[in-house]
């Protein structure tokens, strides 16, 4: 059980909207505050475009948008928050700032989460004070339907707040992943961005298009991987001595050129592929459009899981 009713979210772009909806949905009551201080109506026009699907997933009734407050004041938007989820952009000077004057404005044991994709805890927290309350909470996009979060500490975080924010997490039903030591990129993220960079080697040597290397995942790995991750599915390989055979067979492939790891330039002609390329696949659907047909598909999907999770977890 966690106590904590009050949280605060400072950065209202993708992520920041995310975890809004996760928290109203959970009955919190959300303080939020960005640089750009016109975006109220934006986020009430993504509650309300997302809620349909979130209500399916939690078996809500109602959406109480009195919850929700909107400042334009950061410091007002901090007074009052037991825990304050930071999602500003990705950049190391901006946060150390940014959470320099967040840990200011804070009451002193309110947690103070990140949600970065792979920075490091110890280096964004070092000009906050009372570090022992920072961590990051590394969430998915879209974060009011994907249950995975990245709890990471940095080297001045507290067991006690870990243990406070683990619990937090679970109460808005999430499953915290609780990663022992801080390490650039985290778990998740050093796995995607394995992906991603393979990938673009693939589509700038013309192997590919963006198309291609989707349908590649999503008719393949993807589908196993909601159920399990790679190290199982990969032991299923194996045939009957699993991972031991699989191994054997695919241990001298790890010295084939199947991998090129380190991320090609970013030129304009890769870029140009990656944005037309991407373009086309939507096939004149809006980022909402298609974001409508996602959440459909991730409520359904997650209903189905928890049928097969319990027997496999
Ligand atoms: N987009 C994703 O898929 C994803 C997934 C997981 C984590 N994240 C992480 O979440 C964080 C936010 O990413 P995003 O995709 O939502 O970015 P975004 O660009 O959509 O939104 C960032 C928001 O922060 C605001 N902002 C910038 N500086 C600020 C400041 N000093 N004070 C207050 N607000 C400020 C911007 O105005 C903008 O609204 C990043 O750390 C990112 O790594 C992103």
């Amino acid at each position: 059980m966690s106590n904590i009713k009050k949280v605060a979210v400072i950065g209202t772009g993708v992520i920041g909207v995310g975890w809004i909806i996760r928290f109203l949905a959970h009955n919190k009551i959300v303080y939020a505050f960005d640089k750009n201080i016109n975006l109220k109506k934006k986020i009430i026009l993504e509650i309300k475009r997302t809620w349909p699907y979130v209500k399916k997933l939690f078996n809500k009734k109602k959406l109480n948008l009195k919850n929700f407050y909107f400042f334009s004041s950061i410091e007002e938007t901090l007074k009052n928050a037991d825990f304050i989820q930071e999602c500003a952009i990705e950049n190391y000077e901006l946060k150390i700032e940014l959470l320099k004057k967040i840990g200011n404005y804070a009451k002193s044991k309110s947690i103070i989460s990140s949600s970065s994709s792979g920075l490091l805890p110890t280096r964004i927290y070092s000009k906050c004070n009372n570090p022992e309350r920072g961590i990051i909470g590394h969430p998915f996009n879209p974060v009011y339907l994907l249950p995975a979060v990245e709890i990471v500490p940095g080297k001045k975080t507290s067991i006690k707040n870990l243990d406070i924010a683990k619990k937090f997490y679970k109460s808005i039903s999430m499953n915290p992943i609780m990663v022992k030591n801080e390490l650039p990129g985290y778990l998740s993220d050093r796995l995607q961005e394995a992906l991603w960079r393979e990938g673009l080697h693939i589509i700038n040597e013309g192997y590919a298009t963006t198309e291609e290397l989707d349908r590649a995942i999503e008719d393949g790995p993807g589908l196993r991987w909601s159920l399990m991750g790679t190290f199982l599915t990969f032991h299923l390989a194996g045939g009957q001595t699993g991972m031991k055979h699989m191994l054997e067979q695919f241990g001298p492939a790890l010295k084939l050129p199947w991998t090129k790891l380190k991320a090609p330039k970013l030129s304009k002609k890769l870029s140009s592929r990656l944005i037309s390329g991407t373009k086309k696949q939507a096939k004149g659907k809006s980022i909402q459009q298609i974001s409508n047909i996602r959440d459909e598909y991730l409520v359904d999907l997650q209903r189905l899981r928890k049928k097969y999770e319990n027997k496999i977890r």
